[in-house]
């Protein structure tokens, strides 16, 4: 049995099969619709969620598969004191494969060591976001033809931010990455990760001003500078909209440049740059259906 946990769990080589399985489930989707039929995908989400949760069920009601779960940990019974390794005791005998979130670092790790069926990491506290990250390479796959090989901006709360942290870590394994990351010196990027990417000879540079780096890029990765991260709300608030991607600064950009942002946003894309051909993050969002039906496929060892 194989949880995913980090996206580090799987190599380049399994990436790509999984990517190839996404791409055959986009272009085919009624060759898949009855894979998982019998089965059920349980989502126990202990921190707010839209699209991780909700593409998680679409992914298994379109596999032909079932969903149970909560989407607030007030109305499950972690409200009066129950653990994960409870929890998810109990959810192995409800369910065949268990998505979860939990704003604790580590918290789905302590649910897999006691489950019974594959766990899915959908987000640990500022640690890792794993399908956000396979979601966010599958966009990159798809739009570009391959991964390897661009300038990378990384733009907002880079210390917290964990698709963030998901997405360096992924990317590093890919030949000719370079990275910029675009932040105020408050939510920079942590010094594991510089650390990582020095002992890697991986190329990066740290930036304030977006405006330098604009024309450099070959994605721009924009991140919300998230309010639930910050012990005080007056930091937030002098922080929050420190960057806003609109149509003065998309004009420094490559014409074939690609905005990403994992959502949801707040103000730092202006809504007007949704209409530029270039802002690809309600496509990639459609991409996180895909990846994760071919995850569940995966983990569950269904093949069609
Ligand atoms: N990208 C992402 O994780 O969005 P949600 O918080 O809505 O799941």
């Amino acid at each position: 049995m194989r949880h995913l946990m980090s996206p580090m769990d799987f190599t380049v080589q399994e990436l790509d099969t999984l990517f190839d399985l996404a791409s055959s489930i986009e272009k085919n989707p009624a060759k898949y619709a009855h894979a998982c039929d019998g089965k059920i995908l349980a989502t126990c989400f202990y921190e707010p969620s839209t699209r991780t949760r909700l593409s998680f069920e679409s992914a298994m009601l379109r596999l032909g598969g079932q969903v149970l779960g909560f989407s607030d940990a007030s109305s499950s019974s972690a409200s009066k004191g129950e653990s994960v390794s409870d929890t998810i005791r109990v959810i192995s005998g409800y369910a065949d494969i268990c998505a979860m979130r939990h704003p604790k670092e580590g918290a789905p790790m302590v649910a897999a060591e006691k489950s019974d069926i594959p766990v899915i990491n959908a987000g640990d506290g500022g640690h890792h976001h794993p399908t956000q990250t396979l979601t966010d390479l599958l966009t990159i796959r798809s739009l570009k033809g391959h991964i390897e090989n661009f300038t990378i901006g990384l733009c907002g709360d880079l210390k917290f931010g964990r698709t963030v942290h998901s997405l360096i870590k992924a990317l590093v394994r890919y030949p000719g990455i370079r990275f910029v990351f675009i932040s105020p010196e408050e939510l920079r990027v942590p010094d594991y990760i510089t650390d990582m990417l020095k002992a890697n000879d991986i190329p990066y540079e740290e930036v304030i001003r977006l405006e330098n780096v604009m024309p450099e890029l070959d994605f721009l990765y924009m991140t919300r500078v998230q309010r639930e991260r910050f012990f005080n709300e007056e930091d937030y608030v002098r922080l929050k909209d420190f960057y806003i991607l609109d149509t003065a600064k998309m004009e420094l950009a490559k014409k074939d440049m690609l905005v990403l942002h994992p959502l949801p946003r707040v103000n730092e894309i202006s809504v007007e740059v949704d209409e530029d051909p270039r802002a690809a993050y309600f496509k990639q969002a459609k991409y996180g259906v895909y990846v994760r039906m071919a995850l569940i496929l995966t983990l569950l060892n269904i093949t069609v």
